[in-house]
């Protein structure tokens, strides 16, 4: 990686590089990388988080207008009443040889939520999940291929996509992503198909059809679903008896209390929800009907670590609480808020962004329209940090932003933006430099 030797490097930085000789990729999640944001100036690592407030391990007081980590933190950092019945848990032992009552009550409460559903099983992570609906759909149908569109996690039912032709995942959401490790055996498995590309999906359903075990995606995200595209999916799924999977890992709990596919009306199969159900704590469900889901008898899923107690409390605190501050409606304000205020300050600077919520404005984001877009995004980083603010071209809200926080931040975006006008006019060289120096490719096709 080119970072490593970065003259005068903080502590964190310091120990950041080092940390890329123990850690491969220096730590476990991509999207916490600090060389996606600003190498030199992102703080790194925290000592302790509460609300939006980030205390990082070099001593200073950040608000977080970024991703509140990576979507979990749906009802801010270190929430009371989370914490708080998860304390006693932990007092009361969170792992025995006998099972946790929490799961039973979560999953009586998920399928209250969905009504749709029967079944659930639990694992404590996205990825993880996922491969465990692929593999309860493929075991259902007794077929192999996944037609799929978006980002599913790390597991190898995903990553076969790249084994078929040179990166089929950079097409659809993640560019470079290897498929080294991959046994070549499960090449032509999974398939990619564009959101809001009936005839791709139509092609391929056409070309795999008697092969097809599932189709695997998110029910919307950085664009609404076109009428009749869900509806045509959920149709050719019926037909020909494929499961239909909607990842709801991160639209989860961002514009209703469960799955976002209830404010519509096509029903999956099975959905999957990690991330914002338990604001933080490890924890990931997989619901399905009871037709679907008892194909999870006919094969091996079991882990000892999927049936500690801590998941399962937090899970059933943030969904309380959740539902009891219709929590929602927050997230849509605080998420409208800052995407208005987005467009009209960098309308009035003449600065161009695209700023698109895709009619959901609790996963906001906008990328600098600007030939040296990569060295805005490192610069208004550096900035923004400057004045207090852990922010990039993504804004996740929680529970715990203020109407305050949120103006507050709106003034210093604005400052930024006008520095940034200034350099856009006056010093195009320095955007150059900063791209250069900091080349990772930008965020917003990661996370969109
Ligand atoms: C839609 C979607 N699916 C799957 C995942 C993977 O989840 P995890 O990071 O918990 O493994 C993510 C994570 O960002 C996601 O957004």
């Amino acid at each position: 990686m080119s970072m490593v030797n970065r003259k005068g490097a903080s502590k964190a930085l310091e120990v950041y590089l080092k940390s890329l000789e123990l850690i491969p990729g220096g730590t476990q999640l991509f999207s916490k990388r600090p060389d996606l944001f600003n190498i030199d100036a992102w703080p790194i690592y925290f000592s302790s988080a509460s609300g939006i407030r980030i205390e990082t391990t070099d001593g200073k007081v950040l608000r977080d207008m970024s991703n509140m980590g990576v979507g979990s933190c749906v009802l801010g950092y270190a929430d009371r009443d989370v914490s708080r019945k998860v304390m006693k848990v932990i007092k009361s032992g969170v792992q025995s040889t006998l099972i946790a009552p929490e799961e039973i009550q979560l999953a009586e409460r998920l399928v209250e939520i969905h009504p749709w559903a029967q079944m659930v099983r639990f694992a404590r992570s996205g990825g993880e999940a996922m491969s465990i609906a692929v593999r309860i759909a493929r075991v259902t149908t007794n077929r192999d291929v996944v037609l799929f569109s978006g980002y599913h996690g790390w597991a190898d039912w995903y990553l076969a996509a790249n084994l078929s032709k040179d990166d089929q995942l950079g097409a659809v959401l993640l560019p470079g992503l290897s498929s080294r490790g991959i046994p070549k055996g499960l090449a032509d498995t999974a398939i990619p198909f564009e959101f809001n590309n009936i005839e791709k999906f139509r092609k391929l359903a056409g070309k795999y059809k008697g092969k097809i075990a599932s189709i695997v995606m998110e029910p919307r995200r950085s664009e609404k679903a076109t009428p009749g595209f869900l509806e045509e999916i959920r149709q050719v799924c019926d037909n020909e008896g494929i499961v239909l999977i909607f990842d709801e890992i991160t639209t989860g709990w961002r514009a209703c209390n469960g799955g976002i596919h209830l404010l519509g009306n096509v029903l999956p199969d099975i959905a999957v929800f990690a991330k914002a159900m338990a604001n933080g704590h490890a924890m990931s469900a997989i619901i399905g009907t009871s037709e679907i889901m008892s194909g999870a008898n006919s094969t091996f899923i079991s882990s000892t670590n999927w049936t500690e107690r801590v998941g399962p409390t937090a899970a059933l605190a943030t969904i309380e609480k959740y539902q009891r501050n219709s929590v929602h409606e927050h997230l849509s304000w605080a998420g409208s808020r800052v995407s208005k205020g987005w467009k009209e300050i960098s309308t009035s600077l003449g600065v161009e962004i695209d700023a698109n919520d895709g009619g959901l404005p609790a996963l906001s984001s906008f990328a600098f329209k600007h030939p040296y877009s990569r060295g805005l995004d490192v610069i208004f980083c550096q900035k923004m940090l400057q004045r207090g603010w852990l922010a990039h071209n993504q804004f996740k809200p929680s529970f715990a932003h203020s109407k305050k926080d949120i103006d507050q931040y709106l003034d210093s975006f604005e400052e930024v933006f006008k520095e940034l006008a200034t350099l856009i006019k006056t010093d195009e060289e320095a955007l150059r430099v900063a791209a250069a120096t900091h080349p990772t490719a930008s965020l917003p096709r990661l996370t969109k």
